[in-house]
C-alpha cells in the first residue's frame, strides 16, 4: 500500500504521518508538501529516517511535475491535507486560497484519476457550514447541513468539497471528505489561537482576543482527528461525508482563560482588539455518523489534552524560536545541501 499524504510538513498532516507512519509500518508513505511559510520541515523528524517514509517538496498546483510524482510513485491512496489555512490571510490576500485550496485539489483529484488510485480523501472543514447562533445550543451541524460560508477561506474549502463531490458523480473518483472542528496539539504553527496563546503567555505579552471573546469553537485533540481519517480511509465508504467533532465547546476566551491559569499567569494579559469582519459566531459539529457507522471514539477529553499540548510547547521552544527567528525555513536546504 503506497500513500500520499499532502501537506505533511503542516500541523495536522505531520502529527498524522507521525501516527501513520509507526502504526502501518508495512504501508508506504510519500509526503509532498511545498513548504510554504506554513510548513516546517522539521515536523518530519520524529519520521524522516524512517524506511517507509520519503519527502518530495511540491506544489500541489504544478499540475506537470504532480502527475510526474503520481507516475512514478504508483499511489493506492492520496490524502490531501495542503492548504491555506489561516482565515485572516485569507481575509489580506484572498487568491493563493483560491489557487491551493480549489485549483490544487483539482490537480490531484485528475491525477488520481489518470493512475487509477483506489481512494482520494478530501480533508474539509466544519467553517464550510457557516456559523450557528450562540444562543441555540441545540443546533449542531450535520452532514446535511447546506454549505454557507463566511470566510475566503471556508469558500475556498467549500468550493473544494463541492468540486470533489462533481468528481465523485461525474467521474467515479473513489473519493472521501471529512469536515473537522478546530484542532489543538503539538506543531501547530504560531499564528492560530492557541499556540499564539500559550507562546505570548510564556513571555508575559499580551494576548490579542477578537471582540469580546464570545465566539465558540468545538475542540477536537488532533489525535482524534487523526484516528478518524485512519478509520475512514480502512472502512469508510466512497462517495460519503464525514463530520468529526470533539463533543468540546468553548468560547474563545475561555480557551485563554483556561491557559493562563494552567500556566499560572494573569488574565490582566488579554487585550481585546477589533473582532474579524465576518466572524463566525458558533461551530459545533453533531459526529453522529462517524461514531455509529465507523466506531469512531475520541481519546481526548479538552482539560487534558490543552494540558498537554501546553507541556508539549514549554518543552518545545527551540521549535516556536526558530519559527518566530525564520530559522525553520533553512532547515529543508541545510538538510538536502
Ligand atoms: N487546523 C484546524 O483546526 C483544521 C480544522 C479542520 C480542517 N482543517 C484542514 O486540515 C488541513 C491541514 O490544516 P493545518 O492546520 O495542518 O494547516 P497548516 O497551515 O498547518 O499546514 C498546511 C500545509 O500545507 C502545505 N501547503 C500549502 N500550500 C501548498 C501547496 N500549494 N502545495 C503543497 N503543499 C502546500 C504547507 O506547506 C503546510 O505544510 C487543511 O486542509 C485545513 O483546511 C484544519
Amino acid at each position: 500500500m503506497k500513500v500520499l499524504v499532502t501537506g505533511g510538513c503542516g500541523f495536522i498532516g505531520s502529527n498524522f504521518l507521525h501516527y501513520m507512519v509507526n502504526k502501518y509500518s508495512n504501508y508506504n508513505f510519500v509526503c509532498v508538501d511545498a513548504l510554504t511559510y506554513a510548513g516546517n520541515y522539521a515536523n518530519l523528524n520524529p519520521i524522516i529516517n524512517e524506511s517507509n517514509f520519503k519527502f518530495i517538496k511540491e506544489d500541489i498546483t504544478n499540475r506537470e511535475n504532480i502527475f510526474k510524482i503520481f507516475e512514478n510513485e504508483n499511489f493506492d491512496w492520496v490524502i490531501n491535507f495542503a492548504a491555506e489555512s489561516h482565515v485572516d490571510n485569507s481575509i489580506k490576500n484572498p487568491e493563493i486560497f483560491l489557487k491551493t485550496n480549489i485549483l490544487g485539489t483539482q490537480v490531484l483529484m485528475d491525477a488520481s484519476l489518470k493512475y487509477n488510485i483506489k481512494r482520494y480523501h478530501q480533508i474539509s472543514t466544519d467553517e464550510v457550514y457557516g456559523d450557528l447562533p450562540l444562543d441555540r445550543p441545540d443546533l449542531l451541524f450535520t452532514e446535511e447541513n447546506p454549505i454557507h460560508t463566511s470566510s475566503p477561506y471556508s469558500a475556498s474549502k467549500a468550493s473544494a468539497d463541492l468540486l470533489v463531490s462533481a468528481y465523485i458523480r461525474t467521474f467515479k473518483l473513489p473519493a472521501t471528505i471529512s469536515r473537522c472542528s478546530n484542532n489543538y496539539g503539538p506543531y501547530q504553527f504560531p499564528e492560530k489561537l492557541i499556540p499564539v496563546v500559550i507562546s505570548k503567555a510564556l513571555n508575559n505579552e499580551n494576548i490579542p482576543v477578537y471582540g469580546k471573546g464570545e465566539n465558540i469553537r468545538d475542540w477536537i485533540h488532533v489525535h482524534d482527528h487523526n484516528t478518524a481519517i485512519d478509520l475512514i480511509m480502512h472502512k469508510g465508504k466512497v462517495g460519503e461525508v464525514y463530520n468529526i467533532g470533539g463533543r468540546s465547546e468553548k468560547t474563545n476566551l475561555e480557551v485563554v482563560k483556561t491557559i493562563l491559569s494552567k500556566l499560572g499567569k494573569s488574565e490582566e494579559l488579554i487585550t481585546f482588539v477589533t473582532d474579524r469582519p465576518g466572524h463566525d459566531l458558533r461551530y459545533a459539529i453533531d459526529s453522529d455518523k462517524i461514531e455509529k457507522e465507523l466506531g469512531w471514539t475520541r481519546e481526548y477529553v479538552f482539560e487534558e489534552g490543552i494540558t498537554e499540548t501546553i507541556n508539549w510547547y514549554i518543552e518545545n521552544t527551540e521549535w516556536i524560536n526558530d519559527i518566530k527567528s525564520g530559522k525553520y525555513k533553512a532547515f529543508y536546504e541545510v538538510k538536502n545541501d
